[in-house]
C-alpha cells in the first residue's frame, strides 16, 4: 500500500540519521536497526513493514548491552559495595548542606551512565525502553509550574508524595519512579529532582535525540509543596487549553509545538490515561514522525468503547489525542508542525532549547546558564573502544 505511512515506515532508518546517528559505533548502529521490539498490544493490526523494522532482536539487545556497558559497571559496583564517604552524602546536588564533597561533571556523568546502562539492560518493557516513561516523569514534573506564582516545576520532586502521586495524569509514572530508585541508592547525593530531570535528559539522548543541556541544582521538597491536581493537560481538550496549560508555564506557539515532538516516543495506556496506543510507528527512537504523520496521514475517529481519540486510515495501528490532532487545525500551530516536518534538524535544535527551558522551570539556581552541562551518550564514550 502506497500511502505516507508505508513511505514514512521504509523511510524510517533515514529518517533518524541525524549527526549522532551517522557517528555511531557500528555495534550501536546494529542495534539501532535491528533491535526494536514491536508493539505489546498492537502488534496483530501493524504491518508487516512495521514489523520488519521493529522487529525483536533480544540476542542483539544483549549483545550491545554487554558490548556497551560492560566497561561502565566498576563505578556502579564500587559505590553500591563500598558505600559514599558521609561527606559525599552532605552535599547534595541541591546544594542542600554544606560539605566536602561537590559533585563534579564526571560525578554526573556517572548518573547518567548509570541510568543509560539500565535503559538498554531492562528491554522488556513496554515497546523495548523505559526511556519514553521516563521522559513522561521528568516532564510531569516540570509541567507544574505556573509562572504567575512561581510554584510547581521540577524543584522538588513533590510527586514522590501524595496527593500528587495520585493525581490522574500522574498515572503510570510510578515505573519510571521505581525504575530510577536504585540510581538513588547508589548516588544519594543528587536529590531525586535532579535525578528525574537528569533522566529525562538520558532518555532522549539515548533514544537517538539531541543533546538536551542540563544543570543540577534541585532541591527536594516535601508534601506541603504538592501542587494542586490539574495544572497538567488533558488530552481530550482542544487549542485553547493547549495555550492555557502551556502559556501559564511561560511558552509561546513554537514552544508548545516543539515540546509536543515528544510524542513521536511511547505510547498510550488503556489502565493510566485510557486512551491506547502509539504515535509512531518507531516509539523508542525520537524522529520528527509525530509532525509528518500529523501533516501527510489521514485521521479518523476510532471506533471503540475508549475515550475520543483518532486512529491511521491506512494501517489504523496508530493514535493521535485530540490535543495533537489540535496542533493542525489551528493555523498558527499548524505553521509549526509544517516547519518541523520538513526540517528534522530545526526540529532537534528546538527541542533540545525548549525541553532544557522546561526541565528549568521553577528552579531556583545558583549557577548560570553557562554552568549547564553536555552528556556524551552510551554510543559516543564507547567509540574508539
Ligand atoms: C497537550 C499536551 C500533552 C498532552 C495532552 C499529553 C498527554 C499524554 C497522554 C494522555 C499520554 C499517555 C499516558 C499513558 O497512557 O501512558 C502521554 C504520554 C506521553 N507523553 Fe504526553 N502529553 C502532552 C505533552 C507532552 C510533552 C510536552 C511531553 C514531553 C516533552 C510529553 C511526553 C510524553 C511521552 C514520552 C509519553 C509516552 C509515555 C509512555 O510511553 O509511557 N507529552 N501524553
Amino acid at each position: 500500500m502506497a500511502t505516507t505511512a508505508r513511505a514514512l515506515m521504509k523511510a524510517l532508518p533515514r529518517a533518524t540519521s541525524s549527526v549522532r546517528y551517522a557517528s555511531r559505533s557500528p555495534a550501536a548502529k546494529q542495534f539501532f536497526q535491528q533491535a526494536r521490539r514491536n508493539y505489546s498490544s498492537e502488534s496483530s493490526r501493524s504491518s508487516s513493514n512495521a514489523k520488519y523494522y521493529y522487529a525483536a532482536g533480544a540476542g542483539v539487545v544483549a549483545f550491545s548491552a554487554g558490548y556497551l556497558f560492560s566497561n561502565y559497571n566498576s563505578d556502579i559496583v564500587k559505590t553500591n559495595s563500598v558505600g559514599l564517604p558521609e561527606t559525599h552524602i552532605k552535599q547534595g546536588s541541591g546544594g542542600q548542606a554544606l560539605g566536602l564533597f561537590k559533585p563534579t561533571t564526571e560525578d554526573y556523568q556517572k548518573v547518567y551512565n548509570a541510568i543509560a546502562k539500565k535503559l538498554w539492560e531492562e528491554d522488556k518493557y513496554d515497546d523495548g525502553s523505559y526511556g519514553p516513561v521516563l521522559l513522561r516523569l521528568a516532564w510531569h514534573a516540570s509541567g507544574t509550574y505556573d509562572a504567575a506564582t512561581g510554584t510547581g516545576g521540577s524543584n522538588g520532586a513533590t510527586m514522590r508524595h501524595a496527593p500528587e502521586a495520585g493525581h490522574g495524569a500522574n498515572a503510570g509514572l510510578k515505573h519510571a519512579r521505581d525504575f530510577l530508585e536504585p540510581i538513588k541508592e547508589a548516588f544519594p547525593w543528587i536529590s531525586y529532582s535532579d535525578l528525574w530531570t537528569l533522566a529525562g535528559v538520558c532518555a532522549v539522548q539515548e533514544m537517538q535525540g539531541p543533546t538536551i543541556p542540563w544543570r543540577p541544582g534541585r532541591q527536594d521538597r516535601d508534601n506541603s509543596q504538592c501542587t494542586p491536581d490539574g495544572r497538567l493537560p488533558d488530552g481530550s481538550k482542544a487549542h485553547d487549553h493547549i495555550r492555557a496549560i502551556f502559556g501559564r508555564m511561560g511558552f509561546n506557539d513554537q514552544e508548545m509545538v516543539a515540546l509536543s515532538g515528544a510524542h513521536a516516543l511511547g505510547r498510550c495506556h488503556e489502565d493510566r490515561s485510557g486512551f491506547d496506543g502509539p504515535w509512531t510507528f518507531s516509539p523508542t527512537v525520537l524522529t520528527n514522525d509525530y509532525y509528518k504523520l500529523l501533516m501527510e496521514e489521514k485521521w479518523g475517529w476510532r471506533k471503540w468503547v475508549g475515550p475520543k481519540q483518532y486512529q491511521d486510515v491506512a494501517t489504523k495501528s496508530l493514535m493521535m489525542l485530540p490535543t495533537d490532532m489540535a496542533l493542525i487545525n489551528d493555523d498558527k500551530f499548524r505553521e509549526w508542525v509544517k516547519v518541523y516536518a520538513d526540517d528534522s534538524e530545526k526540529f532537534f535544535k528546538d527541542f533540545s532549547d525548549v525541553v532544557c527551558k522546561l526541565f528549568e522551570l521553577g528552579v531556583p539556581f545558583q549557577s548560570l546558564p553557562t554552568d549547564r552541562l553536555s552528556f556524551k551518550t552510551f554510543d559516543e564514550q564507547a567509540l574508539g573502544q
